[in-house]
């Protein structure tokens, strides 16, 4: 049997469907990476499909559209792309599918910021990363950061085949292996070299502040940037602060 017709013979490896929660700037640019990729997906936005599907045609052909129960539901991992305060409101109303994500990976590319989600202490603690606070939220799916620290150009310039000289890299945190073999095979399929960069505790390295955040670097770069985090300027405050709230707590 010739290798062609071995291979003829092999089960063809279906990819996962992807579900976004998140229409905007950052969604439509992942969705369509993705979809360039081979992969089906789904996006929703925060209110009926209606409101979305002519956007949707015109800037992300071939993906499908739903309402964020449905497209939790039926895809096989999701990512969060919409703002962090709407995804986790003060008022602790279920903002996002828990039930319909349950068991899935979930990638949280989501970022505080205080302009779009109000000053919210909750989402600024400097004992608890950001995607440490979803994975509570979602204590039943694996949540792995990724995706949120290149702007949203720079993730729709960037894109190049694996192996190309030059090719940018993204930060991953998570802490389950499973599951950040997942997204690291999303981040290779959307143009980008993965790179572990530790557990979602340590996601502060890729939050807002740091120097990573914003980042559009080699994937060299982006794992020394994240060896000199604790050193860096923004590493030193979130020890200071910490300090800082531990002292008062003991006064
Ligand atoms: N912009 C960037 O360059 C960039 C890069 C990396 C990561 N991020 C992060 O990605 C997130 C989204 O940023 P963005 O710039 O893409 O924002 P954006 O352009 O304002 O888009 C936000 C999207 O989220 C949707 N949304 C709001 N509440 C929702 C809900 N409950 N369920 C589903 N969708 C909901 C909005 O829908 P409606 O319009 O219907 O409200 C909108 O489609 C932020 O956390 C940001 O920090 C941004």
């Amino acid at each position: 049997m010739s290798d062609a017709q071995s291979a003829a013979n092999l089960p063809a490896v279906s990819l996962p469907t992807i579900g976004i929660l998140g229409a905007g700037k950052v969604g439509t640019v992942l969705a369509r990476l993705l979809i360039g990729s081979g992969y089906r997906v789904l996006i929703a936005g925060s209110g009926a499909p209606s409101k979305i599907d002519l956007i949707i045609d015109v800037l992300v052909p071939g993906a499908t559209t739903g309402t964020s129960a449905e497209v939790a539901a039926q895809a096989d991992v999701v990512i969060l792309a919409l703002p962090l305060g709407k995804a986790l409101p003060l008022d602790g109303r279920e903002a996002i599918p828990r039930d319909e994500l349950r068991g899935k990976l979930v990638i949280d590319a989501m970022n505080y910021w205080w302009e779009i989600d109000g000053v919210r202490d909750d989402l600024n603690d400097p004992f608890t990363a950001s995607s440490e606070l979803v994975q509570e939220a979602l204590a039943e799916s694996r949540v792995v950061k990724a995706f949120n620290h290149m702007g949203y150009h720079d993730l729709d310039e960037g894109p190049v085949p694996a192996g190309t000289a030059g090719r940018r890299g993204i930060g991953i945190t998570g802490d389950d292996e499973a599951a950040l073999a997942g997204a690291a095979k999303l981040v290779d399929a959307a143009g980008f070299d993965p790179v572990f960069v530790g557990t979602l505790h340590d996601s502060f390295l890729l939050q807002p502040g740091s120097e990573l955040f914003g980042a559009n670097f080699s994937a060299d770069d982006v794992r020394a940037t994240a060896e000199r985090f604790p050193a860096s300027e923004r590493g030193l405050e979130l020890e200071a602060q910490r300090a800082s709230a531990l002292d008062d707590a003991r006064a």
